[in-house]
C-alpha cells in the first residue's frame, strides 16, 4: 500500500433526502496518519457526510474509496471489521461494567468473539491476550489508575476519553469523531487533545473530526474541509481556513440566521 494514497476519498457525493439536498457534489481526500477536520455552519451536511462515509446512508450519486477500494453503499458492521470505525457524542459505554471490563469488551470485538464469551472470557489465553491489550489502551488516556472503578462513576470528560478508548480497542484504520469536545469543559477539552494527538502518533491511525469548538479543530487538524449548504466551500490549513473570507461570512451568516 502506497503511503501517499490517500486512505479516504469521497467523489462526487450527493445524499437526498426527498426533495432536500444535504450532501451536493462533495469531494474531498483525507491523507493516511493525519488529523483532519470537516467543519461548517449548522446543516451544512457534516453529520450526513459522516454517515456516508461510515456506511448508514447510501449515496444518491458518487463514490467513496477506502484505502482504495470502492466502499459506497456497504454497512456499517462491514466497514467496521474492516476498520472504518464511527464514534458517537452519547457513546455506548457499558455503564454497570468497570472500565477495564468496557475495553475488554471493545478488544473481543474486533476479534468476531461471540457476546457471550466476550463477557464471560471463556478462552483463558485470549483472555489474557485481551487484558493486556486494555490495559495499554487505558495507559494512552491515563485512565489506568481507574481500570476497576465502575464507568458510571466517572466524570464526563473521563467517560468520554473511555468511549475513544473502547473505539481504539477494535483496531480501526480511521476513527470518524462527530463532535468530540461537546460539553466538555476548557481543561476536559486541552486533555481530550492531548489523547487525540497520542493516539495518532502511538497508533498510525487517521482520525477524521466533526467539531464546533474551533480552537479545538485549529489545534488539532494538519487539514480543514469547510462545508457550507450541502457543498466544499473551501479547504486548507487551520490558517489558510480561519483567514478564508468565505469562511469568517458562511459563519457570520448562521449568526444572523440566529439573532
Ligand atoms: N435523515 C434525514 N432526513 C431528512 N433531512 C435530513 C436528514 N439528515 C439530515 N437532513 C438534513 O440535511 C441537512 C444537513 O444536515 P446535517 O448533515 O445534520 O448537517 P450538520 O451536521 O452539518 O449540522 C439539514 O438540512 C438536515 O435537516
Ligand atoms: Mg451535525
Amino acid at each position: 500500500m502506497l503511503s501517499d494514497e490517500p486512505v479516504l476519498e469521497v467523489r462526487n457525493v450527493t445524499r437526498k433526502f426527498g426533495g432536500l439536498t444535504a450532501v451536493n457534489d462533495l469531494s474531498f481526500s483525507v491523507r493516511r496518519n493525519s488529523i483532519h477536520g470537516l467543519i461548517g455552519p449548522n446543516g451544512a451536511g457534516k453529520t450526513t457526510t459522516f454517515s456516508l462515509i461510515s456506511g448508514y446512508y447510501k449515496p444518491t450519486s458518487g463514490k467513496i474509496l477506502y484505502e482504495g477500494q470502492d466502499i459506497s453503499g456497504l454497512k456499517t458492521s462491514r466497514l467496521a471489521r474492516r476498520g472504518l470505525i464511527r464514534t458517537f457524542q452519547g457513546t455506548t459505554l457499558f455503564q454497570e461494567f468497570s472500565v477495564l471490563d468496557n475495553v475488554r469488551v471493545g478488544c473481543h470485538r474486533s476479534a468476531g468473539a461471540s457476546f457471550i464469551s466476550r463477557i464471560v472470557g471463556s478462552d483463558a489465553p485470549v483472555e489474557r491476550g485481551a487484558e493486556r491489550k486494555a490495559r495499554e489502551i487505558l495507559e494512552l488516556f491515563d485512565l489506568e489508575a481507574l481500570a476497576d472503578e465502575p464507568t458510571s462513576s466517572l466524570p464526563h470528560g473521563h467517560q468520554r476519553a473511555l468511549g475513544m478508548a473502547v473505539a481504539l480497542a477494535a483496531d480501526p484504520v480511521v476513527i470518524l469523531l462527530d463532535e468530540p469536545f461537546t460539553g466538555m469543559n476548557p481543561e476536559e477539552t486541552r486533555r481530550m487533545m492531548d489523547h487525540v494527538r497520542r493516539v495518532r502518533s502511538e497508533r498510525a491511525i487517521t482520525i477524521m473530526l466533526v467539531e464546533h469548538d474551533m480552537q479545538a479543530v485549529m489545534g488539532l487538524c494538519e487539514r480543514i474541509t469547510v462545508m457550507n449548504f450541502g457543498q466544499r466551500l473551501t479547504e486548507g490549513t487551520p490558517d489558510e481556513v480561519c483567514n478564508d473570507p468565505r469562511v469568517i461570512e458562511a459563519y457570520l451568516g448562521q449568526a444572523d440566521d440566529a439573532a
